[in-house]
């Protein structure tokens, strides 16, 4: 368990984890990636140019010349962009033309905070602390709506729950890194769960796997 003190934080659409990670990042002082966001900023930088979202290679050309300065557009929060991120996340091209920014902030001397799906199975499998969030998704797609709603997307709760379910089978339907747990992730349930009991919950287990990197690096010395 050499290596920076990184902490994987993959689930499903609207089950908490991006609320989790932040509060994390700002627990541990960590930089942290919200993937999620890369695949957003492809989907709708895609749909704008007119690719064909089926077509791999096509959008790949336009993940590989995607910048960070692309990346603070208030669209890639909506509806629309979810499900753009998901058609074109099931590319193998497009996965790797994020790869390397993705690896490059994973391996961060100081250690990360990294969101998404396959943090912990592909991005990071090293990752001292793992943790795989859940929801149902009735109160998964309660907790979009809302957030839609706030954001100015007032859409039909049963759209919303209709979009959770597709985006779970399509996540976790395709070949290349699916969405699933890390044999070591601790699996977290929130749907019962507040905001503030998410992150207690999510701290305790994060204390756990830091006490362990703690030692294994003292080992190590
Ligand atoms: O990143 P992810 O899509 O998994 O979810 P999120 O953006 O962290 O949370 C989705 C929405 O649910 C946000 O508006 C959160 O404030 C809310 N939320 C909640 O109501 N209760 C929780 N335990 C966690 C998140
Ligand atoms: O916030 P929410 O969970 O709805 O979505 P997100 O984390 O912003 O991810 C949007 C989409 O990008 C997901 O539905 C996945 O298809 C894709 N994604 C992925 O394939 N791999 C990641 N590491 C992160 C996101």
């Amino acid at each position: 368990m050499r290596g920076p003190f990184v902490i994987t934080v993959d689930g499903p659409a609207a089950s908490g984890k991006g609320t989790i990670a932040s509060r994390l990042a700002r627990e541990y002082d960590l930089p942290m990636l919200d993937s999620g966001l890369l695949y957003r900023a492809v989907g709708v930088l895609a749909t704008r140019a007119g690719l064909d979202l089926d077509d791999g290679e096509a959008v790949a050309r336009l993940a590989r010349g995607l910048k960070a300065e692309h990346l603070g557009d208030p669209e890639f929060r909506t509806r629309g962009a979810g499900e753009a991120a998901s058609r074109v996340a099931v590319h193998t091209p497009v996965r790797l033309a994020l790869r390397d920014v993705q690896l490059a902030f994973a391996r961060r001397p100081g250690g990360a905070v990294l969101d998404g799906r396959d943090q912990g199975t592909v991005i990071c499998p090293e990752a001292p602390a793992k943790l795989y969030v859940t929801a149902s998704p009735e109160v998964r797609a309660e907790r979009r709506w809302k957030q839609l709603k706030g954001q100015g997307e007032d859409v039909p709760y049963a759209e919303v729950l209709a979009d959770i379910v597709r985006r779970d089978e399509r996540d976790g339907g395709r070949a290349d890194s699916p969405m699933r747990p890390a044999p070591d992730a601790v699996l977290l349930d929130t749907s019962e769960l507040s905001i503030d009991g998410a992150f207690d919950a999510a701290r305790r287990i994060v204390e756990a796997a830091r006490a362990r990197w703690g030692r294994s690096q003292e080992d190590a010395s």
